[in-house]
């Protein structure tokens, strides 16, 4: 039996409020946990696999050039040595996780530095290593461009990325209040705590990889479309994943490279990344050169806004952060000009890093915002409440719900907002300049199609999908879904994902895992409680479900008894339909921040922080607000210290190793507060909640840096706010 679920009209009903198993948004532990706290949950590189040999990437050294030989033989003839393989299959970048072409680059083509070019295959990793560094691959190097900003660079502007309404430049002129600065944030890393790793084996033509992946449904025509095989014959498995934060949406170079070595060396092969590859060959987030112009009248109300983002990418790739997203429907204004422009370098592929977009244009964003609020002596708080559009500013479109006001609200409340003095340099701890600050936080909301088979039989409710959990607690919000639908206590509820053997999920990208595959969990659920009450000649609506037994007027039944003649299978099936075009959706939120700035050395130190979020129906409060504290987390990074830097004389990643990346650490983390607003949208999901991955980092930044004005008067508009920009202020 199949549920197929369009999204084409909002779902008023809130059927998850009527159940009684009582489960449903409680801050469950992830049933997982244990498994992971000792051990025993087996990643990718983990898996005892018979008979494996090992192999190690060699890589481009230089950032643009030619393959001109590689001098295999003597390496091949080194103790251990299985293989050295230079197939052209392993030069082209993987795709980017929704699509299903990876460009081609062209053969022995180098595009930058880190660029996988030849494997070395062994039967111990120590003699793959070895080997691999002593293979000589001779190139012949080109000019590379490495700076964004070189004005000799073309600026492509790609279609449906652009806004142009009304004068902009009229309404500058004619602003009692307005700003025009240019703003920069770094490159990042994706950071995930577990590199990049797969064991491949083949069975004949069926290849199976081990992979930490996020996307699996996608990720297994990518690595078809790498091999040239059919995606019928590639299995992924992927049960559980140690973060990927973008950089496993697509299929990595290691599944590819481990699959043409296990299909080379007739043997299961097993390729780990080490962090240094893990920085420079997965992908980085695209700095930004960022000019937002604003300008307001006298009362604070915004007349104009203009936002032009530059980025970059490698030539040939498709995807680039799409930094202005967020900028289109936040804040009225009826002049309107905002541009996406793209710059073509030779450094490591661009891809979706951490909230793609609005992580680093909400920050800038939000960060001129308080230089308008300043300027025209309004309130922060104030001025963003002035400016909240009553509709999509771009188009008339209604917001499915807008709850920033009321985020805002409630953020200044709990924070005790009115404590702050508008004058910097006014407070003060000894050395140490205390000062306070706010931005508003606001990601797109996408729900994507997925799939989940949701058996129930006399022992309890299986959920199957393809559905990765990358540490986000897919596993129990889904099972949490399901038991609350089936009257089902917790322990009863078996959730198995990652496997692509199993109906299709929409996997783990753009906050949009768990409201999807939470729906098909719940449109599969639905049609199970139809089967249940026409069994017991009631209509389903009167069927109360509770802790395995059926209630229905005077009759309490036990589940087991209904299932004698065998288990109920449903085929749960959610697609985005009109509500994804009808109305503009969008979760909410604002952060707070105090921070010490001192006034001697400059340090920062991030003294409190609050989030207050909306992001509709709330699943699992532990593990939504766990991703909140996260996404604060890289907000406090991105603020003072996260920041990939590259040798502009040869494009090196200089930085490539969690010693000299910085990345927070529990030093720099004070305790954090979040506060989830209640909501339901209706809009958005079957199950009426949105996405909230992403929501905690999307313009969190903003609130520490306007935050270190707020105590030590010294505006940063080149992120990461580090010591040394602070001190030439002070
Ligand atoms: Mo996310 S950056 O869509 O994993």
């Amino acid at each position: 039996m199949t549920a197929h679920v369009k999204m084409d009209a909002p779902d008023r009903r809130n059927r998850l409020d009527a159940m009684a198993q009582g489960v449903i948004g409680e801050p469950l532990d992830r049933s997982e946990g244990a498994l992971k706290v000792s051990g025993k949950a087996v990643y990718a590189h983990e898996w005892p696999v018979e008979g494996l040999c090992h192999a190690v990437l060699v890589r481009a050294a230089i950032s643009r050039g030619t393959v001109t030989r590689i001098d295999k033989a003597p390496v091949e003839a080194m103790d251990g040595v299985l293989a050295v393989i230079d197939d052209d299959r392993l030069l082209r970048n993987p795709a980017q996780g929704t699509a299903n072409k990876a460009p081609v680059q062209g053969p022995r083509k180098i595009f930058y530095i880190g660029q996988p070019l030849a494997v070395v295959v062994a039967e111990s990793f120590e003699q793959a290593r070895h080997a691999a560094q002593q293979l000589v691959v001779e190139t012949e190097a080109a000019d590379a461009v490495l700076d964004p900003e070189a004005e000799t660079l073309e600026h492509e502007r790609p279609k449906g990325k652009q806004t142009s309404q009304g004068d902009l430049d009229q309404a500058m002129g004619a602003a009692a209040f307005s700003i025009d600065e240019v703003y920069r944030t770094p490159g990042h890393s994706s950071a995930p705590m577990e590199p990049h790793a797969a064991i491949a084996s083949w069975d004949g033509d069926r290849l199976t990889v081990r992979a930490s992946c996020q996307m699996l449904k996608y990720n297994r025509n990518e690595l078809a479309d790498a091999l040239g095989i059919k995606p019928e014959n590639v299995r992924i498995l992927a049960p559980y994943v140690g973060g990927g934060f973008g950089s496993k949406l697509g299929i990595a170079h290691d599944a590819v490279a481990a699959s043409i070595a296990a299909r080379a060396v007739g043997r299961p092969v097993a390729l780990a990344l080490s962090r240094r590859q893990v920085f420079e060959t997965t992908m980085r987030r695209s700095e930004s050169r960022q000019r937002v112009r604003l300008a307001a009248d006298a009362e604070g109300r915004l007349t104009g806004i203009g936002h032009a983002a530059l980025v970059s990418q490698l030539p040939g790739e498709k995807f680039s952060e799409p930094v202005t997203q967020a900028t289109h429907f936040l804040y009225a204004a009826k002049n309107r000009e905002i541009v996406h422009e793209i710059v073509r370098l030779n450094l490591t592929c661009a891809g979706s890093v951490r909230a793609p977009g609005e992580a680093i244009g909400m920050t800038v964003l939000e960060t001129a915002m308080d230089e308008l609020a300043i300027k025209a002596g309004i309130d922060p708080v104030e001025l963003r409440k002035r400016n909240i559009p009553e509709t999509d500013p771009e188009g008339d479109k209604p917001f499915s719900s807008h709850m920033l006001a009321s985020a805002l609200d409630r953020g200044a409340k709990l924070f005790d907002w009115q404590r702050r003095n508008p004058v910097p340099r006014s407070t003060r701890d000894g050395e140490w300049l205390i000062g306070l600050g706010m931005s508003s936080a606001a990601r797109v909301n996408m729900l994507a199609e997925a799939e989940a088979i949701v058996t129930l039989s006399a022992g309890g409710v299986r959920i199957e999908s393809d559905m990765t959990d990358i540490g986000t607690g897919t596993y129990t919000v889904l099972a949490q879904v399901a038991a609350e639908m089936l009257g089902q206590p917790m322990q009863s509820v078996t959730t198995v994902l990652g496997d692509t053997d199993l109906p299709p999920g929409p996997g783990s990208g753009g906050s949009w895992g768990a409201s999807s595959t939470g729906s098909a969990v719940f449109a599969a659920c639905e049609d199970i409680r139809k089967c249940l009450a026409e069994k017991l000649g009631c209509v389903e609506e009167e069927l109360t479900l509770k802790d395995g037994h059926a209630v229905t007027a005077n009759r309490r039944v036990p589940l087991a008894e209904l299932l004698a003649d065998g288990p109920i299978s449903v085929r749960g099936v959610i697609e985005p339909g009109k509500t994804s075009k009808e109305v503009r959706q969008s979760t909410f939120g604002a952060f707070f921040a105090e921070v010490a700035v001192n006034e001697v050395t400059a340090e920062v130190r991030v003294r409190r922080m609050l989030g207050v979020f909306a992001a509709g129906r709330i699943l699992n409060a532990k593990t939504a607000r766990s991703q909140c504290l996260g996404g604060m987390t890289f907000g406090i990074g991105m603020a003072l210290t996260e920041e990939l830097i590259h040798d502009p004389r040869t494009g090196a990643i200089v930085n490539r190793d969690f010693a000299e990346y910085h990345l927070p650490v529990n030093a720099d983390v004070p305790q954090l507060e979040v506060d989830f607003l209640e909501e339901r949208d209706p809009w958005a999901s079957p199950i009426q909640a949105k996405g909230i991955g992403e929501l905690g980092i999307s313009g969190a930044a903003a609130s520490i840096n306007n935050a270190i004005f707020n105590a030590c008067g010294v505006r940063v508009r080149d992120y990461p706010a580090t010591l040394d920009k602070i001190l030439a202020g002070l």
